[in-house]
């Protein structure tokens, strides 16, 4: 039986009781899979038309049907474990005595202690402290600059959803499983049923950010992201597509837009998290140091390094990669700075004039740096003629305004970062019960529909992620 499908049988055994099993075994048995895909469908209907103001927690605790319940019970109090899918309402009641039992206690006692009830015994501040400070011990004991490494995976994995897991088949993803290792016993020192590996994954985010920067809070204001299912291993997450680092500023725009929904200044903000951290040949094929002088201090040096005196050249380094920014000096040198096409694309629009390989056939800035020469673009969105009188600079890009204005004030850069990172971080989630606690809120409900962390991103729609 797939794994998702046993998920579904779980959930309907759950809901109401082992008949539903033998309807999706049967099923199985016979072969039949579009019966088990109609069930499986049917899932996940009611998961998509959730009231997202419900709170749905999964409980290991035995589910009743309330229009199959016949004999009058005592009403359970209203508990996080109060199911509503669609028109169906399934409450919790307590544990009933097993029917063979003589008497009225219990035959066997559970073994464990009981699942924790995450409205009852909510995530608290002190908690989320607690595990902060792991993460930044694993970032001082670390060999490496685990900082950058950690925001990183917190970018990867919330693409196409906050959920615990990366695709490591996928080469955008390589040396994830750096922090994702360094991770480990976080995650399983301190998850449990209120704070999942994905919340870890997010709050390492946040304390990345935190910890090289001292202007702003990264507080953790979301628990509750679901892992994705089905996967035991976060590292062979669902497949889901990556962006390429050869996009110039229209393909930049429109996945941040198509992905998270972000402005045109929500995404050059986030794009100064490249301020800190750097490239790694092995993982990108990328050579050099990084963005700029200093790669542990997240700021606005990363968009000081975009001015138009700075001679970037596009050279071919293993791939097409731009190289010679110095601070505003203008000297090309060999201190290992380069900037990705992603990055250039915000001062610079070469759209028409990148090849598929990255090679950009126009130049950064008139008498300096050029572009890779030859061989590239194809169509051409802008004036050729003026171009050519300009010695085939590329235009600005509509982005240029904003890239000035963090070139500007590192606090302005660091507040719209703050705020458009921790959009990043809740993606895929309903965020709008408003947050009015000084612990963490919970997230209402599902992930939201058309979040892709509620459906497989494989495109199998029998991957249902809860
Ligand atoms: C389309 C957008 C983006 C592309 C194509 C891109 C691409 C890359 C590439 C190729 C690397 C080098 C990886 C390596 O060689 O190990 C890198 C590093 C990095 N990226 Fe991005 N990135 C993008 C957006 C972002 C965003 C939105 C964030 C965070 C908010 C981010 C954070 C980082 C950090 C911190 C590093 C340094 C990691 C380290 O030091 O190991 N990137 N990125």
């Amino acid at each position: 039986m797939p794994i998702s499908t046993k998920f579904v049988a779980i959930l309907l055994a759950l809901a109401v009781g082992p008949s539903a099993v033998s309807v999706v075994a049967q099923a199985q048995d016979d072969a039949s899979n579009a019966t088990a895909m109609t069930l499986n469908e049917t899932m996940m209907m009611m998961i998509m038309t959730e009231s997202p103001t419900e709170e749905v927690i999964p409980s290991e605790e035995s589910i009743q049907v309330e229009d199959e319940v016949t004999t009058p019970a005592p009403t359970p109090p209203p508990t996080d474990a109060a199911m509503s899918f669609g028109s169906v309402s399934m409450t919790l009641p307590p544990r009933t005595p097993s029917p063979t039992s003589s008497s009225s206690q219990p035959t066997s006692q559970p073994t464990g202690p009981p699942p924790r009830s995450c409205s009852t015994t909510p995530v608290t501040q002190t908690e989320i402290q607690t595990i902060r400070q792991a993460i930044e011990t694993v970032i001082d004991n670390a060999n490496v600059n685990m900082a950058p490494k950690f925001v990183r995976l917190g970018f990867h994995d919330c693409v196409g959803g906050c959920d615990g897991c990366v695709d490591m088949s996928d080469p955008e993803n390589a040396g994830l499983e750096v922090p994702i290792q360094a991770l480990q016993e976080v995650v399983t020192t301190h998850e449990n049923e209120c704070i999942s590996r994905a919340d870890i994954w997010a709050l390492a985010a946040l304390v990345g950010a935190d910890v090289t920067q001292s202007q702003e809070d990264f507080d953790m204001v979301w628990v509750g992201r679901q892992n994705c299912a089905g996967v035991t291993d976060p590292m062979s997450g669902p497949v889901i597509q990556m962006p390429s680092a050869d996009m110039d500023i229209h393909g930049l725009l429109g996945f941040f837009n198509d992905e998270f929904g972000f402005d045109a200044r929500q995404t050059v903000a986030l794009m100064g998290a490249h301020s800190i951290g750097k490239v790694d040949e092995d993982n990108s094929g990328f050579v050099g140091r990084g963005w700029d002088d200093d790669e542990e201090e997240l700021d606005n040096d990363y968009y000081q390094q975009l001015q138009d005196n700075v001679r970037w050249n596009q050279v071919n380094a293993n791939r097409f990669q731009w190289e010679g920014g110095d601070g505003g000096s203008g000297d090309a040198d060999e201190d290992g700075i380069i900037m990705l096409n992603v990055d250039i694309a915000l001062v610079r629009d070469f759209s028409g004039d990148m090849g598929s390989d990255g090679r950009v056939n126009c130049r950064f800035r008139n008498g300096g740096g050029g572009g890779g020469g030859g061989g590239g673009g194809g169509g051409g969105g802008n004036n050729r003629f003026v171009r050519a009188l300009q010695n085939n600079v590329c235009p600005n890009s509509s982005t240029r305004s904003i890239v000035e204005d963090y070139q500007d004030s590192n606090s302005q850069f660091l507040s719209d970062f703050h705020d458009v990172f921790n959009r990043l971080l809740v993606h895929g989630y309903d965020t709008s019960s408003g947050c009015s606690t000084t612990d963490p809120c919970r997230f209402a409900g599902v992930p939201q529909e058309g979040a892709q962390v509620s459906v497989g991103r494989s495109g199998n729609p029998d991957d249902i992620f809860f």
